[in-house]
């Protein structure tokens, strides 16, 4: 079964609350917190996702574009997300291996993101410890870019690596996915879907829910 985790960033911030209680039908919530140095993009961070854990009780998928974020593991933990993900290309490997441990300590589940230009063996490191791994199909910083269709190799690359290593892991992408590119991806192995402006895009958003899982 696809899992489908919409992303706030394509919400109405003044109307934050009523914007996530839209997407209820969906399995997680995906929240975007970006720095301004791993991405050229500033958005929110621990103090929003406390206010978002004290409205919801979706599973909250924090997906961190920082820079060094093993400093913010703890913090956003306590905040109420149930998900981090850490960047590989965020940190030296013995920091990104810090910050899983961190995630472990702090009972939260465990992720990694791959950019674009990171290729599927990053993950081998890790991949036994891991609750998903996040293949971007854009770079990140933005929503409402185009997918990125040369990231299906990377997406069946993972999910090679997932059922020899580790079956249960989750496989989610993030970036350009609407109802043409969803059966791509789930073609390719993914089976978590973000959705920022195929979502809240559209004025019917559970029928816009519905319609991405494939
Ligand atoms: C981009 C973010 C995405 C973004 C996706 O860096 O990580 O989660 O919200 O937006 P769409 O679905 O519009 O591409
Ligand atoms: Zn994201």
């Amino acid at each position: 079964m696809v899992k489908i985790a919409p992303s706030i960033l394509s919400a109405d911030f003044v109307n934050l609350e009523r914007d996530i209680k839209k997407v209820s039908s969906a399995d997680y919530l995906h929240v975007d917190v970006m720095d301004g140095c791993f991405v050229p993009n500033l958005t929110i961070g621990i103090p929003v996702v406390k206010s978002i854990r004290q409205c919801t009780d979706m599973f909250l998928d924090v997906h961190l574009m920082i820079d060094k974020p093993v400093r913010y593991i703890e913090d956003f933990a306590k905040a109420g997300a149930d998900l981090l993900s850490v960047h590989l290309e965020a940190d030296h490997p013995t920091q990104i291996a810090q910050a899983l441990k961190v995630m472990g300590e702090c009972g939260v589940k465990k992720a990694v993101a791959l950019r674009p230009i990171t290729s599927a063996n990053a993950i081998l490191p890790y991949i036994e410890e891991l609750d998903m791994v996040l293949v971007m199909t854009v770079e990140p910083g933005f929503g409402g870019q185009s997918f990125m269709e040369s990231q299906l190799e990377t997406i069946r690359q993972v999910r090679a690596i997932i059922e020899k290593y580790h079956p249960t892991c989750e496989l989610e992408v993030d970036g350009g996915i609407a109802p043409k590119t969803a059966p791509l991806v789930v073609e390719a192995g993914a089976n978590v879907l973000v959705a920022g402006s195929a979502v809240y895009g559209k004025e019917d958003i559970p029928a816009a829910i519905a319609a991405l899982r494939v």
